[in-house]
């Protein structure tokens, strides 16, 4: 274009996102084939074998029984008292952490996750991610001039790449004095991998180790978006606990989003879950990230927070969301076996999945591959290295037919 009007810093190519492309012409094909006929693992939501998006009963009763006044009002900057408690309780579940903890309300995970790159790291700096990720990390950090660098997610062993991890980290931390790094889990998008509390205890020696230098600035930001779709109890839930009594240099922050859990995706709601042993340091996140929120969009979605608070707070009505949760839980976790299973039996290469929306494929040229099976009628996101199976979107029946097919197409591309 020869002329432009946005500021250079606000020169983006001009691409619309191509997950939503390709969910419409998904959308065209059932309506030409038939839904029969089209498999469609585009979005990052949940819906049923009919294909129609899954809106939690609980959570939706809850807020139409609320009074208008109570949906419509503003939100107080930092989110509402209550919510910023209730929402400890639904995250952490047992296993709060013993530390000095603030909270502020965010639209969503998105939101949070934008305060730890914008609050901790200074312009320039780079980021560690691993090289399995949200393509949003990217987004957030460009946006502020900030750099994105990536470890290897897994070894040869298809387990968490812990000397890659290390490598990059102390690369960073020595360059730049201090290190956001955001890791995605449980149930990781997009391979669905979730860090086990062994690999765990691994990342956190690493952080400690490094924190001796009382000159480096350590913050983990642990981005839990589809933690109410992992393990089946609240085992994937016990690694909190290792945030207790950290040294005052490491500060964790939890990127805590409603939008899957409560099926909120569009109410946008979370929070910036701030943990440290050291309360002015909890104190400090929670005016930086107060300001930002006045700054961008000045307060959250009142009603979500309501929703979430007065669920939390009533045993009757937790006990019939979890069990609503449980039910859509479990719809989940038999889509995904099948699918492992289905790509076991044909001897498809899938990266090693343990909770959650999504199983990726890795592969080269992986664009291709999905033009190609777009021809097939099975829609499937491309990724720099695989394919992501979205197995939140896909019926069971499909999800073990499905790897079939992609192998099928994998071998001629
Ligand atoms: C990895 C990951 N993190 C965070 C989010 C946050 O989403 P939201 O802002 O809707 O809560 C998502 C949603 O797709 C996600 O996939």
């Amino acid at each position: 274009m020869a002329f432009n009007m946005v500021a250079d810093h606000a020169k983006w190519p001009m691409a619309n996102d191509p997950i939503f492309g390709l969910a419409a012409k998904a959308k065209e094909a059932i309506d030409k084939y038939g839904k029969e006929n089209v498999i469609d693992s585009t979005l990052g939501a949940l819906v049923d074998d009919e294909g129609n998006l899954i809106c939690l009963n609980t959570v939706y009763n809850e807020l139409k029984s609320m009074p208008n006044a109570a949906i419509a009002a503003y939100a107080q900057v930092a989110g509402q008292p209550d919510f910023l408690e209730a929402v400890q309780k639904v995250c952490f579940g047992k296993y709060k952490p013993d530390a000095h903890i603030r909270v502020v309300a965010t639209p969503g995970g998105t939101g949070s996750v934008r305060h730890g790159i914008w609050n901790y790291t200074n312009p320039g700096d780079s980021i560690l991610v691993s090289d399995w990720y949200w393509s949003p990390y990217v987004t957030i950090s460009e946006e502020f001039n900030r750099k994105v660098t990536n470890y290897e997610l897994f070894d040869d062993k298809n387990e968490f790449n812990i000397a890659s991890f290390k490598e990059k980290f102390e690369e960073l931390l020595n360059k730049q004095k201090r290190l956001v790094t955001v890791i995605n889990t449980p149930a990781n998008n997009p391979t669905g991998y979730s860090l086990s509390d062994e690999e765990w205890d691994e990342v956190l020696n690493i952080a400690k180790e490094n924190a001796k230098d009382p000159e480096n600035k350590i913050i983990i930001l642990v981005d839990c978006a589809y933690i109410d779709y992992a393990g089946t109890g609240d085992e994937r839930r016990k690694f909190f606990k290792k945030f207790s009594n950290l040294p005052e240099n490491i500060f964790v922050l939890v990127a805590y989003s409603m939008s899957k859990g409560y099926t909120m995706y569009g109410m946008r709601s979370g929070a910036a879950i701030g943990i440290s042993s050291n309360k002015d340091i909890a104190d400090e996140f929670f005016y930086s990230c107060m300001h930002s929120n006045r700054a961008n969009w000045s307060n959250g979605t009142r009603a979500a927070m309501e929703v979430l608070t007065r669920i939390a707070n009533d045993p009757e009505k937790t006990k019939a969301y979890e069990d609503e949760l449980y039910e859509t839980k479990t719809m989940l976790k038999k889509r995904a076996e099948a699918f492992v299973n289905g790509a076991k039996e044909v001897g498809l290469d899938i990266l090693p999945y343990r909770d959650g929306f999504f199983v990726t494929i890795p592969c080269e040229n992986a664009k291709k591959a999905s033009d190609e099976l777009t021809k097939e009628n099975l829609f499937v996101i491309a990724l720099k290295k695989g394919l992501r199976f979205a197995v939140c979107a896909v019926s069971e029946e499909k999800c073990r037919t499905a790897p079939a097919k992609i192998k099928e197409v994998l071998e001629r591309v």
